[in-house]
């Protein structure tokens, strides 16, 4: 009987200490240390390590045949499309998000639609009891689908449970934090029983070729072991993010050994759970606010996907010696960048502005694309003019101020005629990249400097101010048909 091992875990990072300290030298957070019972966590002492000589076992070649679909589609659409095409066998998916955030609607969605389709499909859940997740299957219209219910938190009583009978096809445990195992002494939800379940659970998953997803909480504080730890033993992890306010909630995948990190899934949260949202261009578009200074819209990619998003701006007379940068969906670095180029090659000053950042419902940018049309919504919102409400943007700036071609200018292109934009300001070389009629009139620029001087021009000429008006939108409400069916 090996003796107890107290030592010091970082609840964030999982880094472990013979004694405390403040900091944790391994993620730099402060007051993440607590004290735990590791025993049986960390590799045996050196006396208790088998002395038995290596079993031999078989070295296969790479074209070995792999048993039946090795991808299980999970009857949503969205979903699928972030895990790379299903759910691959054996495999284990980490789903994080905030408290509330839906994971619990999500994964009661998905182990209905597949046991509804004949999978054996189980739903664990260590947080609710069983009626509470019933009611929800109730509200969600799903009562009636054969899925194996149960509230445990015992991991060895689950693996047991599991391996009886037919190999289920999905397994669901929400969540990792509240699982506990025999093996390790230490409290439930602490990063030594959160690894050490996790480890177990994966065993069994790659043992049977069930597939499993865990569910994991994340606090931004560190306080509750985060899913971190667990985050490089599973094939995929997946971000279920979303504003509180807003309905949209963004799927996003942060690590798929099986599959594109880039895609992303959107639902909206209805009364009956999550729905899927196959066009999110409509739906991020849906409450614009029509051509008022600062706007303008993204014709942007996520993953394989066009979509069309607004950037907002807002420049305004700093008060404060040091103005202020505020960014919300996007890369404040990626900002300033823009701002820079705006101020050293076009004579736009905005080192006097606060400037106001941010990417309509909730969706976050990390294309470089978004270059073009962030610009033009600073410039808009500086010189109070009113972009023409049926152009998209799109395209990169160079820290020279040139603004250069992005992949794929076609999807971007049909994406936006077909919501109905008249026109694409874009840049002047991704004009050979367009094969035949794109369907809207392109207004291809070479540089900053000229988009700077459009938008200039159209605030002297704006209706109200002195000068020349302008020609009146012939198709004003681009993107503003509401999404039909529901
Ligand atoms: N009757 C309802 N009508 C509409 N939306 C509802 C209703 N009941 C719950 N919701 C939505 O479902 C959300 C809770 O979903 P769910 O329990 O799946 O979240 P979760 O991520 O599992 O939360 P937790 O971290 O607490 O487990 C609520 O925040 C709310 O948006
Ligand atoms: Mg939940
Ligand atoms: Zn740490």
């Amino acid at each position: 009987m090996a003796k107890s091992a107290l030592s010091f875990v970082c609840q964030n990072c999982g880094a472990a200490y013979n004694r405390w300290q403040g900091k944790c030298d391994g993620c730099g957070e402060w007051n993440t240390l607590a004290e735990e019972d590791i025993t049986g966590a960390t590799t045996m002492p050196v006396s208790v390590r088998s002395r038995r000589k290596g079993r031999l076992f078989t070295l296969e070649t790479l074209t070995g045949k792999t048993q039946d679909a090795p991808r299980l589609s999970s009857g949503m659409a969205e979903l699928d499309r972030v895990t790379g095409g299903g759910f691959v066998r054996g495999s284990v998916l980490l789903v994080g998000g905030d408290p509330g955030i839906g994971k619990s609607t999500l994964l009661t969605q998905a182990t209905s639609l597949l046991a509804r389709s004949g999978h054996r499909a189980v739903y664990i859940s260590g947080e609710e009891a069983v009626a509470q997740v019933r009611l929800r299957a109730e509200r969600l219209g799903l009562a009636d689908a054969p899925v194996q219910l149960a509230a445990e938190t015992s991991v060895e009583d689950i693996v047991a449970t599991l391996s009886e009978g037919t190999v289920p096809r999905l397994v669901v445990i929400d969540s990792i934090q509240t699982m506990w195992t025999d093996t390790v002494e230490s409290a439930p939800g602490t990063v030594t029983q959160v690894r050490a379940s996790a480890q177990a659970l994966i065993r069994f998953a790659k043992k049977s070729g069930a597939a499993l997803i865990l569910v994991g909480h994340v606090t931004k504080d560190g306080q509750i072991a985060g899913p971190r730890v667990v985050e490089h033993m599973v094939d995929a992890v997946l971000s279920f993010e979303g504003e509180g306010s807003q309905q949209f909630r963004i799927l996003r995948a942060v690590k798929n050994r099986f599959g594109p990190t880039d895609e992303i899934g959107v639902f909206e949260m209805t009364g009956l759970g999550l729905r899927e949202v196959s066009n999110p261009s409509e739906l991020f578009l849906s409450e614009r606010d029509l051509g008022s200074p600062g706007t303008a819209v993204f014709a942007g990619i996520e993953g394989t996907r066009p979509v069309l998003v607004e950037l907002q701006a807002l420049v305004a007379p700093t008060s404060l010696g040091t103005p202020r940068r505020a960014v919300v969906g996007w890369d404040s670095s990626r900002l300033s960048m823009v701002l820079a180029v705006l101020e050293a090659h076009c004579g736009v000053k905005l080192s006097g502005h606060d400037v106001y950042f941010n990417v309509a419902g909730g969706l976050r940018i990390n294309e470089p694309a978004a270059d073009l049309a962030a610009a033009a919504a600073l410039v808009s919102s500086l010189t109070n003019a009113q972009l023409p409400t049926d152009a998209v943007y799109f395209g990169e700036i160079s820290l020279s101020g040139a603004v250069r071609p992005v992949a794929q200018t076609t999807a971007r292109l049909k994406e936006a005629a077909k919501l109905g934009f008249g026109r694409a300001v874009l840049p002047e070389s991704a004009r050979g990249d367009i094969g035949g009629d794109a369907g809207l009139s392109l207004d291809a620029v070479a540089g900053l400097t000229t988009l700077v001087a459009d938008i200039a021009a159209r605030g002297q000429a704006r209706p109200g101010s002195p000068g020349k008006r302008t020609d009146p939108e012939k198709n004003a409400t681009p993107g503003q048909n509401r999404r039909q069916g529901g």
